[in-house]
Formats: C-alpha cells, sequence, structure tokens
C-alpha cells in the first residue's frame, strides 16, 4: 500500500463538498462523484464562491485558488474513481445504500486503494464486509463543516490492517486535523456523547422546560458552547441526526438514544434544517 496522492469523494452534500475542498486545498487530487452532473457542478461552483471569497480577503492568492481548482474534477461517473489511492464515501447516513455502494467501489477501485466511510455512527465492519479487501476499509469521520473543525475521528473495523489506519491518520494529520483512533463502535467518541445531549434537549423543549431560543441561550452562555443544540441539530442536518440516534439505539438500546418524537416528525414533515431552509429555525 502506497503514499495517498489522489483522494475520491462519494457524495456532494454538506459533508462531501467540505472535504472536496479540504482535500483540494492539502495539496491532494481530488475526484468528487455526484449521483447527477448538476450536483457535481454545483460542488465546483461552491468551491469556486468560496475560494473567490479568500482571494478578495486576501486569505490566498489568485494563483492559489487556481491551483486548487485545477486539483479538482467533479464528475458523475463512479468509474473515474479507479485510480484513486483513497476513497472517502460520505453519501446518506443509511446502511443499505452505503453497503451497496461499496460493493460497487470494491469492483471499481484500484486492489492498492483504501476505502474509507465518512459515517456519523454505522458499523464500518458491515461495510467492509461487502469488499474482497477488509483490510483495508476503514472510518474516516469528520466533522462539520469538514474544512474547519479541527478533529478526525479514524475507526478501526476489527479487519483493517494497521497500515490502513496508519495511512488514515496521515491523510488526517496532512489535512491538518487532530486525529483520533476509535474502535469500531456505534457514534465512536464524539456522537455517542454528543446525540444523548441533542435529544434531551429537544425533549426538554417538548416538555416547555424553556423555548428552543432560551435553550441555545442557555447552553451558549452556560457551557461556553459556540452555538446550541438546536442550531447545531439544523447545521447537521435532523435526516442525519435521526438516524445517528436510530444507530445509537440500535446499538445500545439506551433510552437516551432513542429519538424524541419531534424530530422524526420534522424530518417526515422535509424539515431538515439549513440544507432545506428550515429546521428547528428558519434560514
Ligand atoms: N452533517 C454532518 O454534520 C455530518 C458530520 C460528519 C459526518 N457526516 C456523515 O456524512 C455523510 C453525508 O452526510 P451529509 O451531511 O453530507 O448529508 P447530505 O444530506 O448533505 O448529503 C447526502 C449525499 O448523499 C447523496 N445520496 C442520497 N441518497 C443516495 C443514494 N441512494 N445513493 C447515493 N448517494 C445518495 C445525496 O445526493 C448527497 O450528495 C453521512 O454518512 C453523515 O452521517 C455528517
Amino acid at each position: 500500500m502506497g503514499d495517498i496522492n489522489s483522494v475520491g469523494i462519494v457524495g456532494s452534500g454538506i459533508m462531501g463538498s467540505g472535504l472536496a475542498e479540504l482535500a483540494a486545498t492539502s495539496g491532494y487530487d481530488v475526484i468528487v462523484r455526484s449521483r447527477t452532473r448538476a450536483g457535481a457542478d454545483a460542488v465546483v461552483a461552491g468551491l469556486t464562491k468560496g475560494l473567490d471569497k479568500q482571494v478578495s480577503k486576501e486569505r490566498i492568492t489568485a494563483d492559489e485558488r487556481d491551483a486548487v481548482l485545477a486539483r479538482v474534477i467533479a464528475t458523475d461517473h463512479l468509474g473515474k474513481l479507479a485510480e484513486c489511492d483513497l476513497v472517502i464515501e460520505s453519501v446518506v447516513e443509511d446502511l443499505a445504500v452505503k453497503k451497496e455502494l461499496f460493493g460497487e467501489l470494491e469492483q471499481i477501485v484500484k486492489p492498492s486503494g483504501i476505502l474509507a466511510t465518512n459515517t456519523s455512527t454505522l458499523p464500518v465492519i458491515e461495510l467492509a464486509m461487502v469488499t474482497q479487501r477488509p483490510d483495508q476499509v476503514c472510518g474516516i469521520h469528520f466533522f462539520n463543516p469538514a474544512p474547519m473543525m479541527r478533529l478526525v475521528e479514524v475507526i478501526k473495523p476489527i479487519t483493517a490492517s494497521d497500515d490502513t489506519i496508519k495511512s488514515a491518520l496521515a491523510f488526517a494529520t496532512t489535512c491538518g486535523k487532530d486525529a483520533v483512533e476509535v474502535v469500531d463502535r456505534a457514534g465512536f467518541v464524539v456522537n455517542a456523547l454528543l446525540f444523548p445531549y441533542l435529544n434531551n434537549a429537544v425533549r426538554m423543549y417538548e416538555q416547555s422546560t424553556a423555548t428552543m431560543d432560551d435553550i441555545d441561550t442557555a447552553m451558549r452562555g452556560g457551557c461556553n458552547f459556540p452555538m446550541g443544540p438546536f442550531a447545531l441539530l439544523d447545521l447537521v442536518g435532523l435526516d442525519t441526526s435521526l438516524a445517528i440516534l436510530d444507530a445509537l439505539y440500535d446499538e445500545f438500546r439506551d433510552s437516551n438514544y432513542a429519538a424524541v418524537s419531534t424530530l422524526r416528525r420534522k424530518v417526515a414533515a422535509g424539515q431538515l434544517g439549513r440544507k432545506t431552509g428550515r429546521g428547528f429555525y428558519q434560514y
């Protein structure tokens, strides 16, 4: 298994586009795959807009912007990922969808390629086992927004080789992140601790203990958190948050992980947070 030079990203949502930006600005050649041409174009447009802003603020030069853009190819063809040294899957938090995708990646990506998932909670071992290279499958869990947040959790399913984990840790470090190694258990470190808090904040709101605004204000001011639980749920996405809670509950059967009904109803109503313009707040 050689060094990582080229990185494939599958998925062009909040995290996929953030990962493409992060990897390209960290010096990697990036191929990002969206299911549609429009989605692929949107990744490049978003990246260009963000980089233009940085040029206008004199954080980077126009030449640096052009160099980053030249490193990114956006496509709607999964086959384009064939020569990637590392592929990071970042599609919807749904085990069946991810398993199918790993089966396809197994056929497409060169045998030496590492296949990683950005899942927030799902069992990485299940993805490893649909491939013929379970030793080369791991989790590389970034946080939102990926270019800004310092932490990466590298998840080691019991099948992963030490070399794979070493490569994943080195990739995270080259991207300027602080990496921690975690075993393959639902929620890893951060979400296993964070989501009972977020779920209970919604429960507290359901019980009319305080308004949403006041709960957010309380947690910002009382705990020095940069944002309150409802603003954070809207940022993460309520569908992703619900999927995370369901996966945590599936594994631990702890009532703190049992998603409260307001969250489930909002997802059913398509109120998914910032990405749809409405979640707990309106955007
Ligand atoms: N949102 C966060 O804060 C956050 C943080 C860390 C990790 N993650 C993880 O990253 C992954 C992506 O989350 P996101 O927030 O970018 O979600 P998102 O809703 O913004 O994007 C989901 C992406 O998946 C694609 N997709 C949907 N259904 C698909 C299917 N059937 N087949 C292939 N692609 C499909 C969509 O087109 C989109 O590109 C999830 O595994 C999530 O748990 C999310």
